[in-house]
């Protein structure tokens, strides 16, 4: 197994230390467009293997595609972050000739890769990953929804101060602070309704919290968080190289489902060998149904911008 991540910044290079930490691949390559950077990174990442116990070793390539060449999944998350006060969509115009250059190559190299787009505004990249590359839509992955699920269920524990590994809970739509729709009908604690445990108060507080999840973390630290979303995409990549078929929010390609075509947006998929094998379709409430479609209303303006 070859794992390509491009852009060696602070989510790139939290993803590449996740996936070589659990081993997920014989190589790993991590590649940006700055000079040494992913050469650095990755030998101080290697000097991790003999302290924490693991044995893939990670290749730094600074924007040599030839060393990417052959890889089972690749991640882009080059591009810019945002920085406080900016909205994950004002970063249109130039993540999109970023993240457009990169996909080519990246198929050149590797035309049979999985690819998974992190670069917000990120349904607006996948989809136009998609659009330009031609590439199947089930080896086309946007990571947003693993985050924000990930964020819903920490809020909710700590709501309710138990531990976020009971909670189970996701988050659909688009990847953006006023698109995303956490679903507080459907989370559980223990396999019962968190609406047991928690207000409805509360669980609007909670939703507000998740929806805001990643501005408050750009409010805090002066750039956009990378933890989270590095684990995020770890668990993606790891649901596909071990073929877990893990059930998670991604934004796909639709083309009927959840009411909408031809846009990328966040629906929950299984998640195996080949990329995503099907879409899981929720009953949804018409409160919810509506949500998506204002969420998808705003994705498509979005995708508007880029005159696709
Ligand atoms: P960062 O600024 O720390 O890293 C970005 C890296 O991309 C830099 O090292 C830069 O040199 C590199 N880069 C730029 N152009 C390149 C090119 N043409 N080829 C190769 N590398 C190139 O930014 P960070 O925090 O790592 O965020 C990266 C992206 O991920 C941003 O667009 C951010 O908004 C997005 N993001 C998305 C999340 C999601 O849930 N989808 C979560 C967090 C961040």
């Amino acid at each position: 197994m070859k794992i390509t991540v491009v852009g060696a910044g602070a989510v790139g290079a939290t993803t590449a230390d996740n996936i070589i930490r659990r081993e997920l691949a014989e190589e790993v390559v991590l590649l940006d467009i700055k000079e040494g950077v992913s050469e650095g990174k990755s030998l101080d990442m290697y000097q991790t293997a003999a302290l924490l116990g693991f044995n893939t070793k990670p290749i730094g390539s600074t924007n040599d595609y030839e060393k990417t060449k052959g890889s089972d999944v690749v991640v882009i998350t080059s591009g810019l972050p945002r920085k406080p006060g900016m909205t994950r969509e004002e970063l249109i115009g130039i993540n999109a000739g970023i993240v457009k250059s990169v996909t080519e190559n990246l198929l050149k190299y590797s035309p049979k890769a999985i690819v998974i787009v992190v670069s917000n505004p990120m349904d607006t990249m996948t989809y136009m990953a998609f659009k330009e590359s031609g590439i199947p839509k089930k080896r086309l992955i946007g990571m947003g929804g693993a985050l924000d699920s990930a964020r819903f269920k920490t809020y909710l524990a700590l709501a309710m101060d138990v531990s976020p590994l009971d909670i189970h809970g996701m988050v659909i739509g688009g990847h953006g602070d006023t698109t995303m729709i956490p679903l507080t009908r459907l989370a559980t604690y223990n396999g019962m309704p968190v609406s047991r445990f928690l207000s409805s108060e509360k669980l609007e507080k909670v939703a507000a919290d998740t929806m805001v999840g990643g501005a408050t973390l750009t409010k805090l630290i002066g750039t956009s968080a990378w933890y989270a979303p590095g684990a995020a995409v770890m668990m993606l990549v790891e649901s596909i190289v071990r073929n877990q078929k893990r059930v998670v929010p991604c934004s796909v390609y639709l083309n009927g489902e959840y009411g909408q075509k031809d846009i990328c947006m966040g629906v929950p998929v299984v998640l195996g060998r080949n990329g995503w094998e099907k879409i899981i379709s929720l009953r949804l409430s018409d409160a919810e149904k509506a949500a998506f479609e204002k969420s998808a209303e705003a994705v498509r303006a979005m995708n508007g911008a880029l005159n696709l």
